[in-house]
């Protein structure tokens, strides 16, 4: 199956500029080559669906810069359906987690019973109410759970987008109080990065795996890279210490791999303006990688 890479070039989501540096820097750090050596056919998308969300300038405090987010959500949203009716694998270069709004609207057009696994030191559940920040890279699952303002949840098709019980969260260490109450009361699965220490991350990545599989159509990973600890990858703009290991995320992407569950991918947060070097971009190319089925024999 050929994948199709679609690049999206965007940080307003954030509080921090940089991430939307991410996609280009990956490439320029060999992504395309990294796929080439696993043998896969792939093609990089231009982003010129993106148009230009730089003229939108509505935005609040509750949701800031919501105009441009929602033009880029929704331009995303109709170029991840499109891959996604062409049976090509999506595999979506970020850009902040607000992306995460498009990609998921996208590939629920059709799949709508998709279960996702949210690798993230958050859990991006806030609603505008609950939200310390106002920052909407903080609000993509809440949303795609038909939450918070309806010119998001509506983007594409009705809402919700997702259920509650085919969604994991791993690597999570840090909720603000909304996002507990809402996790606790809808039931979604949580393994905190105290679950990581105490079952293993291949315990953890079994279970993940069964709860977004079962009676699913589809699963996508949405891959956080400050999931990773800030040692590690410290080019994110929103770092929380006692993070994934090196070892830890690289076994997560190839269990992942084994699985052979896996239909799309998006991978964000990566800010090369806040990298050491280029250690964080050339981590997250690794770890795609591993994903996509790089092994060590
Ligand atoms: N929970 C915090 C907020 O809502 C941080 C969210 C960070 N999200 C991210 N995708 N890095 O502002
Ligand atoms: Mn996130
Ligand atoms: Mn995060
Ligand atoms: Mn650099």
């Amino acid at each position: 199956q050929p994948i199709s890479i679609l690049p999206v070039p965007f940080d307003w989501g954030a509080s921090r500029r940089g991430a939307s540096d991410g996609p280009q820097a990956m490439l320029s750090a060999g992504l395309e080559r990294k796929l080439q050596l696993l043998g896969h056919r792939f093609e990089v998308r231009s982003d010129s669906y993106l148009s230009d969300f730089t003229a939108d300038r509505r935005s609040s405090p509750r949701m800031k810069h919501w105009g441009a987010v929602l033009t880029m959500a929704e331009a995303v949203a109709k170029e991840v359906a499109l891959l996604t009716a062409s049976r090509a694998f999506p595999l979506i270069i970020g850009g902040d987690h607000s992306i995460s709004i498009g990609t998921i609207a996208g590939l629920t057009q059709e799949r709508k019973k998709l279960g996702v696994i949210w690798i993230d030191a958050h859990a991006d559940t806030n609603t505008p109410e609950s939200s310390p920040s106002g920052n909407m890279h903080g609000m993509s699952l809440a949303v795609s759970l038909g939450l918070g303002d309806t010119r998001f949840t509506g983007i594409d098709h009705p809402s919700p987008k997702l259920q509650a019980q085919r969604i994991a969260l791993v690597g999570t260490r840090q909720l603000d109080e909304g996002e507990k109450g809402l996790i606790r009361s809808r039931g979604i699965a949580c393994y905190t990065m105290h679950d990581i220490d105490k079952l293993g991350m291949a315990r953890v990545m079994e279970e993940a795996i069964a709860i977004v599989s079962k009676d699913s159509d589809g699963v996508h990973v949405s891959f956080d890279i400050d999931s990773v600890d800030p040692g590690e990858a410290p080019g994110t703009g929103t770092p929380v210490r006692g993070g994934l290991n090196f070892r830890e995320a690289h076994l997560a992407m190839e269990m992942l791999y084994e699985a052979k569950a896996v239909t799309s991918a998006d991978i964000v947060e990566v800010n090369p303006l806040l990298d050491n070097g280029h250690q964080t971009v050339r981590l997250a190319v690794d770890l795609v990688g591993s994903l996509l089925g790089a092994r060590i024999l």
